[in-house]
Parts: C-alpha cells; sequence; structure tokens
C-alpha cells in the first residue's frame, strides 16, 4: 500500500478578535537581493534584521554551493564572498527559488562567467528573465539559454562589463536590481531607465552604497551608476517588511481589532493604507516607525495592481480576503502576474463570492465566510487563506504551507500572540 506522508498543516478557529502590538520582520525581497549583493564584494558583509525565511536558507544553500562562508545568529547574517570560486548555480536549489537568478549580476561581475539554471518560484505566471537579459548584453555580456540553463560570460578580451544606458519595457524589480549590481563594477556609466522604484531597489542601492558603489537616482525611473574599482566591507540593517505589514493591518481590519505594528516605515505602505482608508478603516502613524490600526465598518473598493508607488501585486490575495467579506461589490485588476488570481477558488469554498474574467475578480462581499480546508496555492495565497479564516464561522485546515514558510517569518506565532486561535499541526491522511 502507498504510504502516506503526514501533512502539516494550519488549523485556524475563527472569529478570536486580535489585541496588541505585532513586531515587523526585515523585509524578504530586500535580505534575498542584498545577499546576492554581497556577492559583489570580496570582504565580510554584516547583514541584521534578516528575516527567518525558507527562502533565505534556500539562497543560503545556492550561496555556500558558490564558496561563500555565511554564519547566521538569529536575524544576523555574515557573508564572506572572499573564496567565491563557482560559477555553476545548482539546479536543485535554484529551481525552487526565483530569487536565486539575481546573482547572475554579481557573478558575471566577479569572475566574468555565470551558469544559473532559469529559475522557479511562486507559480505566479510565466515569469520571464528577457529584461535581464537584453539589459546585460547592453553591458557587453554574451548571453544564451541552453538546456534549460542562462550561460552568461563576458564578450571577447574585455576584463569587465561596460556602462551601458539601458530602457526597460516594463519596470522590472529583479531585471533593475540585476542591472544594478552589474554596473557597480563596470567600466564606466550605467543609465537605467524606467526602473522599478520599489522600496527594495531602494534598499539595494543603500546596501551597495554603504560598499562605496555610485548609485544615484535610486527610487526614481532613472537610476545612474558609475563603476567602481572595489566595494569594501559592511554591516546594514534590512528595511522592515512592508507586505508582512500590509498582511498585519489586513488581518486587523478583517478581524474588527484594534492592533499596532512596528517597526514599520508608513510611506512604504502609502498605497496600502490609502486603500484601508478608503474602506473604512482608520490608520494612525503613532511614531516614525509604528502604525495603530482602528477597525470600522467596512466599505468595498476597487484595486488595480501596479508597480510602486501603486497598489502592490503582493498585497492582491489579501485585500481579496477582506472585500470577501465587506458588503457590497468590489473589482480587483491584477496587471503585474497573469496568473495570480488561483486563491479566488479556494476562498469560494470558505463561501466567498468571487468570479474570475480575465484578469479582473468581481467580489460580492458576504456577511460571512466559513471555515473549510483549504490548499495554499502561492506565498501571498496562503497568507490571503489565514486571513480569511481569522474572520470565518468554525476551522479552517490549510494544506500548502511550504508557500507559507518561504515567505512570512512566524507568521502564526505572531497572530498567535495577538490572541489568535492558530495553530500548526500534522493530518495522517491528506484532505485533498
Ligand atoms: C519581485 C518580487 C515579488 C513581487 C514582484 C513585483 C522579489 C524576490 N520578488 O519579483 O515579490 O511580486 O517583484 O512587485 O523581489 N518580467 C518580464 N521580463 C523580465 C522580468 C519580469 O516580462 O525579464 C515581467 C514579469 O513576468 C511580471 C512583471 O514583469 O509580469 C513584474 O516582474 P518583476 O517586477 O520582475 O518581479 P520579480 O522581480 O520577479
Amino acid at each position: 500500500m502507498l504510504k502516506v506522508q503526514p501533512q502539516p498543516v494550519l488549523q485556524i478557529s475563527g472569529k478570536a478578535s486580535l489585541t496588541g502590538e505585532v513586531q515587523i520582520s526585515g523585509a524578504k525581497n530586500s535580505a534575498l537581493v542584498i545577499m546576492a549583493g554581497a556577492l559583489l564584494c570580496s570582504q565580510s558583509c554584516y547583514l541584521s534584521n534578516v528575516p527567518n525565511l525558507v527562502d533565505i536558507d534556500r539562497l543560503s544553500q545556492v550561496l555556500r554551493a558558490l564558496g561563500v562562508k555565511i554564519s547566521k545568529k538569529g536575524d544576523n547574517l555574515e557573508l564572506n564572498c572572499q573564496d567565491l570560486s563557482q560559477y555553476d548555480a545548482p539546479y536543485e536549489i535554484v529551481s525552487q527559488l526565483r530569487a536565486s537568478f539575481f546573482i547572475i549580476g554579481p557573478l558575471l561581475t566577479r569572475l566574468g562567467i555565470a551558469r544559473i539554471p532559469l529559475p522557479g518560484g511562486c507559480a505566479i505566471g510565466a515569469r520571464p528573465v528577457d529584461l535581464h537579459v537584453r539589459g546585460l548584453k547592453a553591458m557587453g555580456a554574451e548571453v544564451f539559454i541552453e538546456h534549460g540553463i542562462v550561460h552568461a560570460q563576458l564578450k571577447g578580451n574585455h576584463k569587465k562589463l561596460q556602462g551601458a544606458r539601458i530602457y526597460l519595457d516594463y519596470p522590472s524589480v529583479g531585471a533593475t536590481e540585476t542591472l544594478m549590481m552589474a554596473a557597480t563594477l563596470a567600466e564606466g556609466e550605467t543609465i537605467i531607465e524606467n526602473a522599478a522604484q520599489e522600496p527594495e531597489v531602494v534598499d539595494l542601492a543603500n546596501f551597495c552604497r554603504a560598499m562605496g558603489a555610485q548609485i544615484k537616482g535610486a527610487g526614481t525611473p532613472t537610476i545612474a551608476i558609475t563603476g567602481v574599482e572595489r566595494l569594501h566591507a559592511v554591516e546594514y540593517t534590512i528595511i522592515p517588511d512592508r507586505i508582512e505589514a500590509g498582511t498585519f493591518l489586513v488581518a486587523g481590519a478583517i478581524t474588527q481589532s484594534e492592533i499596532s505594528l512596528y517597526p514599520v516605515i508608513p510611506e512604504h505602505l502609502r498605497a496600502v493604507n490609502a486603500k484601508l482608508r478608503t474602506m473604512g478603516v482608520q490608520i494612525i502613524k503613532e511614531d516614525t516607525q509604528r502604525l495603530r490600526l482602528i477597525p470600522g465598518v467596512l466599505k468595498p473598493t476597487d484595486i488595480e495592481t501596479l508597480p510602486y508607488p501603486g497598489f502592490p501585486t503582493d498585497m492582491q490575495a489579501q485585500f481579496m480576503a477582506l472585500l470577501s467579506v465587506t458588503q457590497g461589490n468590489s473589482v480587483v485588476t491584477e496587471t503585474v502576474f497573469e496568473n495570480r488570481l488561483a486563491h479566488v477558488a479556494e476562498l469560494n469554498r470558505m463561501g466567498a463570492n468571487i468570479r474570475v474574467k480575465g484578469h479582473y475578480a468581481l467580489i460580492s462581499g458576504v456577511s460571512q465566510l466559513s471555515g473549510a480546508p483549504v490548499m495554499a496555492t502561492d506565498l501571498r495565497a496562503s497568507a490571503a487563506l489565514v486571513l480569511a479564516g481569522l474572520a470565518a464561522e468554525g476551522t479552517t485546515i490549510m494544506q500548502g504551507l511550504h508557500h507559507l514558510d518561504r515567505g512570512y517569518d512566524d507568521l502564526e506565532g505572531k497572530l498567535r500572540k495577538l490572541g489568535a486561535n492558530i495553530q500548526r499541526t500534522t493530518l495522517e491522511t491528506p484532505l485533498f
């Protein structure tokens, strides 16, 4: 007989109200790209406020396989890239982590060659890397894809990448970061136009600057980088995670609970806070790094995901959970990723009334969700289902925790501290 593996699940009893203050961890998307950026420097990088996540552990494994020495103590990470020698990234890990593609720029810069399997990650669309590749080619790299592996190397007798003017067809976060890193040690000036303006791009630029890189304009659509000879050792603190913070704000709103969040950078949450305010929730800036949420009667609204400073695609699923219990009709339009509405079917299992048409979701708010067995389909979908479970009548059992663990640092522990009734347990028999 086929032996069934016990399934880890989250068991959430809904309808508890939350109270107190939640501690927000360092930003996943900053920490990942900054770890890749550490490859640019042949000395030690000391990072603090690194979140405790499976994605961080996976990237650490990739970097170790390249010869990087890494030591971790709590939320501090020391990376020493002096002995960087390998340019072949291991498929088994890269295939599970899209962010491992970030190492292509620094590897090319340091070793003149990189071989990276095409990345995996969340199943939220095609997620090509053409913009990264086109930019690196403009900087003088030879790049081709063979047997699922991206091969990149310096052309001819060149010892370095060459500065270039690059216009991105779309303000891709990853492509902006890849090209910015590659340009820090290139010969001459690189201008990236139509660059992504996300706070994580700015965090990476600040990290590189702290190592001695010359970067201007990060956080605007035009970034100018003048290559320098080398970068030096650095101590750097990762910014707070605006998506984790946004997820907790929705947790407060959906459970009608007053909670506060610390530390946060309120400007990074402008689009999310504006939507919550439109929906009838009060967000109070208590001090420079602390927000307090006061719930209110929820009103429907329309949301369209956009590159920063627009509404983040990484908060779309969580807001869908909130809108599903908001009386009235709302429309959510996903414009960033083509395949990011898989959570709708699971929310409907819990009694939501959502129809999908192309990249639109039409939501008719219901007065009550009911707990059900559900399956997380990607990282942010898993957060949305937890939020729905907190608001639902009865018990929700969520499978697919590997998605949640990729990107949330102890979500259930933090929710429990606020008073939620949520436990991690194992099921002997799978629910589906
Ligand atoms: C990053 C974030 C992810 C977030 C996303 C958008 C990390 C590790 N992940 O992902 O959490 O949801 O930004 O804010 O930082 N595209 C191309 N060609 C390319 C690159 C991207 O067509 O070469 C497209 C993608 O398919 C997608 C859109 O551009 O439709 C946005 O992608 P991008 O901004 O690059 O997102 P990521 O860097 O993958």
